[in-house]
């Protein structure tokens, strides 16, 4: 998913600040404060990868504090859109009718290859009453995380549902309608030392969204999807899991987000898009792995340039990203076919369609390092299975634009 800003000395203050302060708790992953007064949201995205048997999931879950309408008095749940002609025939829509948008929101995601080509997604919306958040066995969140701490927090959906997240490793139990899902996950590869994320220090700066990667890939140990109404039934013990969060006020414009994992663990994940800092700017953060050959590379709009084409007809896009000392070519595309329907994202007054999203993408990457003059190639890879979301006014006709 998404997000950014422009590089500045600021951060490291701010960084300094919260070593300096006592008391800060858990890494980034962590749950943030909620300010008094929305726009805010805060949410979290694993995604389960099995090669092995052409299957991958998704689970992700949120919640916004909606920004309040004062002219209009309304409920705070009600956005100025609500008049509007729901152009969703889905359960989205008699759900939207009945009580505006979802708060809180929940989406299992199912790219199932053996039995169907297009990613699933089973939804759900939750009262906000359901919805709690606690960190180190049950405190109530009352400051933001610092860095370097482990994780330690649960999120509890009612009784549908939690998800744990400790230094000893990830538990996802969660039914969402007709399905059920269970992970079991250990050892987290960090993005960065010292709880660095894509963003860098950069997240301590007042984005208007912020994109966190808490684990590039953990190893799932016990894994298992039901669907009650087809009697599907998936589980495994080998596969691997990226986790990442967003936080901030709302999503962006427009956004691309993709992420996979080769079994030689050569890694890519990205976030970009139209992002209004002071004004706006087409900006990017990507993380490129490749253990192999000893590549870290990170790319923030503080130190590279960026030249991006899309097409979410096409699927596909092309993203070149130029720093100091290296270039990374990327191509990322997957077929038509193999994208869901719309699906929500968070903003100003709730859960709205924003998005789709494929788990059948393959990422190419040419990964170039500066030899005085000109770039030399150091790297080549194909990702498969990656996933691939686009976002906003990126979707093929704006399809998911409205409610
Ligand atoms: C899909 O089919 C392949 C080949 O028959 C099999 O190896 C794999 O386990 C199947 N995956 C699932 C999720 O059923
Ligand atoms: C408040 O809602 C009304 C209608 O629901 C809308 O016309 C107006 O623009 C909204 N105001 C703000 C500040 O969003
Ligand atoms: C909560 O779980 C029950 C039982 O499994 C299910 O019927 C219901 O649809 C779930 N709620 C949501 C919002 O998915
Ligand atoms: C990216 O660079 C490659 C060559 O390395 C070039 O073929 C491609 O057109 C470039 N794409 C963009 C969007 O600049």
């Amino acid at each position: 998913m998404m997000v950014l800003g422009q590089g500045t000395p600021a951060a490291t203050c701010l960084l300094i600040l919260c070593l300096l302060a006592t008391g800060c708790h858990g890494n980034q992953f962590d749950p943030h404060l909620y300010p008094s007064n929305g726009p805010f949201f805060e949410g979290w995205y694993v995604r389960l990868m099995d090669p092995a048997q052409q299957f991958s999931l998704g689970f992700l879950h949120g919640r916004v504090l909606p920004a309040k309408n004062s002219s209009a008095g309304t409920s705070a749940s009600q956005s100025p859109a609500e008049s509007q002609k729901c152009k969703f025939s889905s359960q989205h829509c008699a759900m939207h009718k009945q009580q505006g948008l979802p708060l809180v929101y929940a989406s299992v995601l199912v790219q199932d290859n053996n039995v169907s080509q297009k990613l699933q997604s089973y939804n759900g919306a939750f009262p906000a009453r359901d919805y709690s958040v606690t960190v180190q066995g049950g405190k109530p969140v009352v400051q933001n995380p610092d860095d370097e701490s482990p994780p330690d927090f649960s999120v509890k959906l009612g009784n549908n549902g939690s998800f744990v997240v400790t230094a000893d490793g990830t538990l996802v139990n969660v039914a969402i309608g007709n399905v059920r899902l269970y992970i079991k996950a250990s050892n987290p590869v960090p993005w960065g030392p010292h709880g660095e994320g894509p963003e860098s220090w950069l997240d301590h700066l007042p984005l208007p969204l912020h994109w966190f990667v808490y684990s590039l890939r953990s190893t799932v140990t016990q894994y298992k999807f039901t669907d009650a109404a087809s009697g599907r039934i998936v589980s495994g013990g080998n596969a691997r899991l990226h986790m990442e969060k967003n936080w901030g006020e709302t999503f962006p414009t427009a956004w691309v987000w993709s992420q996979g994992v080769t079994k030689s663990n050569v890694n890519l994940a990205l976030s970009g898009g139209i992002v209004h800092f002071i004004r706006d700017v087409t900006a990017f953060l990507v993380g490129y792995r490749n253990p192999g050959k000893n590549i870290v590379w990170n790319f923030t709009p503080a130190n590279s340039r960026v030249s991006f084409v899309h097409d979410g007809c096409n699927g596909a896009f092309n993203l070149n990203l130029t720093s100091v000392d290296h270039k990374l070519a990327l191509k990322v595309s997957s077929p038509m076919s193999s994208f869901s329907d719309c699906l929500l994202g968070p903003e100003k007054y709730g859960f709205r369609p924003a998005c789709v999203e494929s788990y059948n993408a393959v990422a190419s990457v040419r990964a170039y390092k500066r030899n005085y003059f000109h770039f030399e190639e150091v790297d080549r890879a194909e990702i498969p299975q990656a996933a691939l979301e686009f976002g906003g006014t990126y979707v093929c006709k704006q399809k998911c634009s409205g409610i």
